[in-house]
């Protein structure tokens, strides 16, 4: 199908038709000629497709020591009417209880698809203990890291976000080179994040699944991120597990622009200092500029590639301690046993995952498309 497209839009361009674009695009799956306007990638998940989409096999919990294991199963990642669904499931149904916390479980397979996508945080190899359990969650991250990455069009994503206490669903882009340095030296730009709660409170606002965030991660080092002057929340009292709606991105040589539903969430548009001075790394001159040779969009000047997943908790604090929900936060972000916490307290967590009921469709991630246009 795709390629038929391809077709279409190669032989297009040799007619007078096809303005060039400013968009640039790389991976087995990017047109061969970009013309403006055109679309450069799309999938409306009638089918799962591999070749767009490489599954990430790892432990290594986004380096959040987040609590999924993710792999590639169709138990937790399938398309079905038209849909991708990220569905979790629990590691002890397929290993059994006594194995997270005294099984290794090791992730390496020998074909090319079954092959560990990220050995850091010991991501490979686990073996649990009973205060450091193995990753009690199975869940699902995709990405088109080999298909299609681009630099600079629009992006929108028709998703549902799943509820369920602690679920961290994303859609996010991260760079396709690293061109600027390890992260966040290149930037990430997550287009949407939520949390699976469905009533959960911080400092009296709702911060479970009626807030949807879009941020920018962007700074030298990662002590050193300027994300909290590029981050944008939006409100809706439905829930955005409730209904599907079209997160969007219009990412331009001069701006980058987040809207849900055709309103703008919000946008950073950098001065002649770029994101250097934007993120206010210029105070301290003593740090080098990694960007000093980009152009002013550094590092959201180069290519970048999707990533859909659904995360499980984590330490990073993405859930505070000092929320509200019915039930309490069971773990500690400061605990070193955080894993076997959030497991030992799933008689709060696991009934609002509804995981036994419409095949886990309210836990569940959904997908209706994915499509990127040349600007
Ligand atoms: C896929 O996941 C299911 C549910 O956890 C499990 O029973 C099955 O063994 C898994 N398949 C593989 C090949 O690991
Ligand atoms: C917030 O959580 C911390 C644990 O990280 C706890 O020590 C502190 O007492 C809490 N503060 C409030 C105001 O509840």
């Amino acid at each position: 199908m795709w390629s038929v497209l391809a077709g279409v839009l190669a032989v297009a361009s040799l007619g007078a038709a096809c303005t060039p674009s400013v968009t640039t695009v790389s991976g087995t799956h990017a047109p061969v000629t970009v013309c403006s306007g055109a679309l450069i990638f799309a999938d409306d998940f009638n089918s799962f497709d591999l070749e767009k989409w490489q599954h990430e096999n790892t432990l290594a919990g986004g380096g959040n020591w987040e609590f999924q294991y993710y792999s590639n199963n169709r138990s937790n990642s399938f398309t079905h009417s038209g849909r991708l669904f990220i569905r979790p499931s629990l590691t002890s149904d397929q290993f059994g209880e006594p194995f997270l916390s005294s099984g290794t479980l090791n992730v390496e397979g020998g074909a090319p698809a079954d092959r560990c996508t990220n050995p850091r945080w010991w991501g490979c190899e686990r073996t649990g203990s009973p205060s450091n359990i193995l990753n009690p969650i199975k869940s699902a991250r995709i990405r088109t890291v080999n298909s299609f990455s681009f630099r600079y069009g629009r992006v929108e994503v028709r998703a549902k976000m799943p509820a369920g206490d602690w679920l961290w669903p994303a859609i996010w882009l991260m760079p396709a080179y690293n061109t600027y340095g390890t992260w966040p030296a290149s930037g990430e730009i997550d287009l949407v994040e939520s949390r699976g709660n469905r009533a959960m409170t911080h400092n009296g606002l709702h911060i479970g699944t009626q807030e949807a965030g879009s941020t920018l991660h962007y700074g030298p080092y990662p002590e050193l991120n300027g994300w909290e002057r590029a981050h944008w929340l939006r409100r809706n009292t439905a829930g955005y597990n409730s209904n599907f709606h079209r997160y969007q991105l219009e990412w331009t040589p001069n701006y980058l622009r987040f809207s849900i539903d055709d309103v703008e969430l919000g946008r950073a548009t950098p001065g002649n200092g770029g994101f250097w001075e934007y993120g206010g790394f210029n105070a301290n001159p003593r740090i080098e500029n990694p960007w000093r040779y980009g152009s002013k969009m550094a590092p959201f000047d180069e290519k970048f590639y999707l990533i859909i997943n659904l995360a499980v908790g984590g330490t990073n604090g993405f859930f505070p301690d000092n929320v509200s929900n019915p039930t309490p936060k069971p773990w500690w972000n400061g605990s070193p046993s955080a894993a076997t916490d959030f497991w030992n307290g799933r008689w709060g967590w696991l009934p609002t995952w509804n995981l036994n009921s419409n095949d886990g469709q309210d836990a569940s991630l959904q997908v209706d498309y994915v499509r990127i246009w040349a600007l």
